[in-house]
């Protein structure tokens, strides 16, 4: 499954420059692990961070000047970081497969002369098979939605990006004379629009396909108890969506089709909350859906509006990671909010069983304030986000801290190291 190894943000609110992981540009930096954690103190930027990843779908899937208007974002002005006059910009390093070769996405979004947002540049590049080092190539670009796509799987161009930001007429003239046959002279009718959505629908452009559908699969949680309480009408679904409120439908779905994997929800739920012991759908006269939930201690079921918070929460998370076809990539703020503590831990093994698993789990990103919840996590897998003295937000490695990585090794759990301080800047 494809995998995120590293991203840049620029003059997003608060992350006015913040790396975590590689790029192709810091091939030393380690790549993001299958689960990782974002921690910090309160405004220190973890939920500008998951929104960061909200705000790229959103462009991808709504264009960039509704993303800055989504989500009660506010508009381009209130997102770009305050004080700075340059673009917002995304850069993301993933590889489609473990052995494929990585492919860096680059965005930078900006005002136009009447003050409207829209795409200013766009880059997709790769290496060539067998090339370790050096520039990778130019497959993409595209600057005010005009410019250049190479074909198929391995073309691309090996330019520096100063002459292609300088000139890329001249250089578009220049590729038509030596590449004809794999190139292709590119004009978006709407540069508000990504030109990875609109490339990304032609089967000549595989590559911007995969990149398209990757990001159009990412999973941001914007689950709430209340949404899971709603009665949709009966239809059995494949996917939660990402509030939460077909939560019987899927349960509808996996009854049926995932007998076994259903079966072994409901043991771990019982595990977790005591008591628990069947959960299943019925159907009202009038068509819709309703959830049960069967405890031990009574003969009556009780139904998700009577059902606790956490219960909701805990039995929602479950049946995300026992999707069988999941989203490569899953990202939840503060999944501990309304959890027992003693829960947390296991729930962050349940993220890392599903995201290291054989099976080809999604990439799992998590915001969190919980010591608990970090006591399961390695120093690897954690960094640490603070607020400097002018503002913006910076981010560092837990694994960066050699100490810490001592201390983890000779058994301290990280939430205590992190409790204790060990974990701020020094
Ligand atoms: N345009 C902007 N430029 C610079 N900073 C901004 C901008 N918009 C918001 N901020 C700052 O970003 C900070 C980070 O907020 P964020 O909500 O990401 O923090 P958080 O880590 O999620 O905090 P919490 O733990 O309280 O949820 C806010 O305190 C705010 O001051
Ligand atoms: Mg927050």
């Amino acid at each position: 499954m494809a995998k995120i190894e590293g991203f840049r943000i620029r003059n997003f609110r608060a992350l006015k420059d913040v790396t975590i992981g590689k790029l192709w540009s810091l091939q030393q930096a380690q790549q993001l692990t299958p689960l990782t954690a974002v921690i910090g103190k309160n405004g220190s930027g973890k939920s500008t961070l998951f929104d960061a990843f909200g705000f790229l779908s959103d462009c991808l899937k709504s264009g960039v000047e509704e993303a800055c208007d989504l989500r009660g974002r506010g508009g381009f002005d209130r997102i770009r970081s305050q004080g700075q006059d340059g673009p917002i910009e995304f850069e993301v390093y993933y590889r489609e497969q473990g052995n494929a070769r990585p492919i860096t996405y680059e965005l930078s979004i900006g005002l136009d002369p009447s003050g409207r947002p829209h795409v200013q540049k766009e880059r997709l590049r790769q290496r060539r098979r067998g090339q370790n080092h050096g520039r990778p190539f130019f497959f993409l670009v595209l600057n005010e939605g005009k410019g250049v796509v190479w074909k198929g799987e391995t073309e691309g161009s090996q330019i520096h990006e100063d002459k292609v930001q300088l000139d890329l007429f001249k250089l578009i003239e220049s590729i038509r004379k030596e590449e004809t046959r794999e190139t292709e002279l590119v004009e978006l009718e709407d540069n508000r629009k990504l030109g990875i959505a609109t490339l990304g629908s032609l089967k000549q452009h595989p590559r911007i396909s995969a990149f398209r559908q990757f990001i159009e699969g990412w999973y941001l949680s914007y689950f709430t108890p209340d949404a899971a309480r709603s009665l949709p009408l009966a239809g059995p679904q494949k996917h939660l969506n990402i509030h939460g409120d077909n939560l019987s439908n899927v349960v509808q779905f996996m009854e049926r089709e995932h007998p076994k994997r259903f079966k072994s929800i409901l043991d771990r739920i019982a595990q977790k909350i005591p008591g628990m012991n069947k959960i299943d759908t019925a159907k009202t006269p009038d068509g819709r859906l309703l959830l049960r939930f069967n405890d031990r201690g009574f003969t009556d079921p009780f139904y998700s509006q009577q059902m606790s918070d956490g219960t909701l929460k805990v039995f929602a998370y479950l049946l995300l990671l026992e999707d069988p076809f999941p989203p490569p990539f899953l990202c939840i703020e503060e999944p501990e909010n309304g959890l027992y503590h003693k829960l947390l831990e296991s729930l962050a093994d349940e993220f890392r069983s599903h995201a290291t698993g054989k099976k080809g789990g999604s990439q799992v990103f998590i915001t969190t304030h919980q010591p608990y919840f970090v006591d399961a996590m390695e120093p690897e897998e954690v960094w640490v986000l603070e607020k400097g003295e002018d503002g913006f937000s910076s981010i560092r490695h837990a694994s960066d801290e050699q100490i810490v990585k001592n201390m983890v090794a000779e058994g301290l759990p990280l939430g205590s190291l992190w409790y204790s301080d060990y974990l701020d800047a020094r």
